[in-house]
């Protein structure tokens, strides 16, 4: 009896990223060495604060940036922006809800144009300067800016 129980218990599926490789252009996910996730708070320079984001937030403009989020960031940071969803690797996606409000317009666009480990830069994905504020717009409108 007591055995069996104990069989049962090692069946252990490990969830993990795999399916890596779906788009041509993205280079290799793996390579990205894990970021020691929230220990290390990720901060942007402090002159980026002062760029402006040219577009105002319009429903023209949060609509695009939203069809743009679905597209490429939801797989990590999940609809709600709450980063339920694993990154399938070392690190959880960051909670954008909790993150951004007390950050500039303008150290965000620098975080999506650098990125850091597992958070490509958007240009990897193809996404314009110029979407990376669309998607801003559309961060804030489920984030508002504190
Ligand atoms: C492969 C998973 C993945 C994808 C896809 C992804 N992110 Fe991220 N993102 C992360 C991770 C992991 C971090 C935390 C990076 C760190 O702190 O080193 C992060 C951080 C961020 C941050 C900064 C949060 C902070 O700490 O200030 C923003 C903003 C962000 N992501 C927006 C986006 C947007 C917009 C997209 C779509 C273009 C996107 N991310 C796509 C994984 C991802």
């Amino acid at each position: 009896m007591l055995g069996l129980a104990l069989l049962a218990g090692v069946s252990v599926m490990v969830a993990c990223g795999g399916g890596e490789e779906a788009t041509e252009e993205t280079p290799a996910v793996e390579e990205a060495a894990p970021v020691a996730t929230e220990a290390e708070a990720w901060v942007a320079p402090e002159e980026s604060k002062a760029t402006a984001n040219p577009f105002t937030a319009d429903a023209a403009s949060i609509e695009k940036g939203k069809g743009i989020f679905g597209q490429y960031c939801v797989s990590c940071h999940g609809a709600d922006m709450k980063a339920e969803v694993p990154a399938g690797l070392a690190v959880k996606a960051a909670n954008l809800i909790e993150k951004t409000p007390a950050q500039a317009d303008g150290e965000l666009h620098w975080k999506l144009l650098n990125g850091r480990g597992a958070m490509l830069k958007i240009s990897t994905y193809g996404i314009s300067d110029e979407d990376g504020w669309h998607l801003i717009n559309y961060i804030r409108s489920m984030a508002p800016k504190a």
